[in-house]
């Protein structure tokens, strides 16, 4: 594109934009046009990995559980896990936790007011501290995430790979200078519900595009090339074989606490492998853990498999339910509990598929 072109293209952006947002944009969210921080902020930490279909009932829960970050300070840790429940990245909750206690306590329940305040709560990067502190408090920060990368890539034909910092520095700049600065939170959520409604990652409505006529990708038939990452995504596969013990009416229970997946949420005792495992291998690693002996454990069914998807991982297993004798494993921090108090605790998507389908409700048995 010729500089002089560029310089137009950029200078007519934001005005076409907000043409678009006043005149076509009917997307409704209930965090569209809301002021409280609070609320911004937990709507924003909700959405950081989480589709808007999907984010919309958590964040109506939170906010009537929790009113105010007072309210969500000084809930227990277990109700709110719980409310957050299927949702994934749990350290986006750890971190939300951790962020409202720390601003009931040294703040006096007063969300602050500064771009550079707001980024240095725990879980808040650059584009949810621009994105609060536009639609909160209006000021001049520019959002950059997948879908300001795809819109602009797209419109001013940029090849620069998004997943490299001299790419990141190239975008985040040339978003800063597109942002209306009168008006940057309306300006960033068009632009977020544009990339979402219009310019979709696949089958974009580019024939009826308000970019349409200045749109380089769409101009030089490169919808599906931009934008360009370096980097492919390397999917670590896991094996996860859980062991359902039961005795009476109880079953045993530990919380995950080592830095990995699912930390902070409750799972049956484990059996992990890299690879798959057939029946009979698997059976002489439960014998191989001394969880109990032969005599003492009655085997009763083994499920069919699972499977969760996660960004770089693909977890795989079954649930292996046995009847035992004794409570195993009965140390550390393996708890037994009542059957019908599972639905207390928060357990991982992969977990809760297997209590659904046992009952088509979230119970054991
Ligand atoms: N994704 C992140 N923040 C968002 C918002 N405010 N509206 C829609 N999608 C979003």
């Amino acid at each position: 594109m010729k500089t002089t072109d560029k310089i137009e293209l950029k200078k007519g952006f934001p005005a076409l934009l907000l043409k678009w947002n006043r005149e076509q944009n009917d997307r409704q969210m209930p965090w569209k046009g809301e002021k409280d921080p609070y609320k911004i902020w937990l709507s924003e930490i909700i959405l950081q990995q989480t589709r808007v279909e999907q984010g919309l009932s958590y964040y109506n829960n939170f906010i009537k559980t929790f009113p105010d970050i007072q309210q969500l300070a000084k809930a227990k840790d277990e109700k709110i896990f719980k409310l957050w429940e299927g949702l994934g990245y749990y350290t986006r909750c750890r971190n939300l936790i951790a962020s409202a206690r720390s601003i009931a306590k040294e703040k006096k329940g007063k969300f602050p007011g500064s771009y550079e305040e707001i980024k240095a709560l725990k879980g808040v990067g650059p584009y949810t501290a621009a994105a609060i502190s536009s639609f909160a408090f209006n000021l001049p920060h520019a959002v950059v995430d997948g879908n300001v990368f795809r819109v602009l890539a797209r419109v001013f034909g940029i090849d620069k790979p998004t997943d490299t910092t001299e790419g990141k520095k190239y975008f985040t700049q040339l978003a800063e200078e597109l942002l209306d600065k009168k008006r940057p939170g309306l300006y960033n959520q068009a632009i977020m519900d544009f990339g979402a409604v219009v310019c979709k990652p696949v089958s974009p409505l580019c024939a009826t595009c308000c970019f349409k006529k200045h749109c380089i990708a769409f101009q030089r038939d490169r919808i599906n090339e931009l934008p360009v990452k370096e980097k492919k995504i390397k999917i670590r596969k896991r094996w996860f074989y859980y062991l359902v013990l039961e005795h009476k009416n109880e079953i045993t229970i530990r919380q995950r606490t080592e830095r990995d997946i699912w930390q902070d949420l409750y799972e049956f005792p484990l059996i992990e492998s890299a690879v798959e495992l057939d029946k009979k291998t698997l059976l002489q690693q439960i014998e191989k853990r001394k969880l109990f002996n032969n005599k003492e454990a009655e085997l009763i069914s083994i499920s069919t498999l699972f499977k969760q998807q996660l960004s770089h991982q693909l977890i795989a297993g079954q649930f292996i339910k046995f009847k035992v004798k004794r409570k195993f494993p009965g140390t550390g921090s393996w708890q037994w509990i009542a059957k019908d108090k599972i639905g207390k605790y928060a357990f991982p998507r992969f977990i809760n598929q297997y209590l659904k389908e046992k009952t088509g409700r979230q119970s054991l048995f």
